[in-house]
């Protein structure tokens, strides 16, 4: 059995097989933790599964995770799990990966981000996150001034 993001996110026997991932000695205790599925969510996934290299490799499996307002989460596993395939799922920045195929649904005010009628660079003004690797490249600015950045971005 290997690590996968859906280990943290959803039921135990959804995890999905990855080839990078790495072998997990504690396999039975597997368990969802914390609260999966809130009223009021934000944004909510459904059964989200991503492929990489279209279809041949399956990176997350049956992803399902409400996100509320104000809420803070953590995403905490092995590197190549998930976290960032996931993350990328939320503003459709996986868009941009050539191969890359994403099933079931992702909503944000209960509005499928994922529809023909969504505008990108509006989701991105909602929905926007930072890599490590971003960060090192912005490595000049404050948290404060990323902030202010990313409000001037969103017109608030
Ligand atoms: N653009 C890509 N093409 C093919 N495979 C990818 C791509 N991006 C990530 N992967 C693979 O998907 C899996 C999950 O990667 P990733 O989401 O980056 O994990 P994490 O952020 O948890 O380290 C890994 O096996 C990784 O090699
Ligand atoms: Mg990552």
């Amino acid at each position: 059995m290997t690590e996968n993001i859906s280990n943290f996110v959803t039921q135990p026997q959804l995890v999905a097989q990855t080839e990078s991932s790495v072998h997990h000695r504690h396999d039975e205790s597997r368990e969802t933790v914390g609260v999966q599925f809130i009223e009021d969510a934000r944004m909510s996934a459904r059964n989200v599964d991503v492929f990489y290299n279209f279809g041949e490799k399956q990176a997350i499996k049956n992803v399902s995770l409400d996100i509320g307002e104000r809420e803070v989460l953590s995403m905490i596993g092995p590197s190549g799990c998930g976290k960032s395939t996931f993350l990328r799922c939320l503003n459709r920045m996986n868009d941009t990966v050539d191969g890359c195929v994403i099933n079931g649904s992702i909503t944000l005010d209960s509005e499928d981000i994922y529809s023909k009628e969504q505008e990108i660079v509006e989701l991105r003004s909602q929905v926007a996150w930072y890599s490590n690797a971003q960060i090192h490249s912005l490595n000049q600015c404050t948290t404060i001034s990323l902030m202010v950045l990313g409000c001037m971005v969103g017109g608030y």
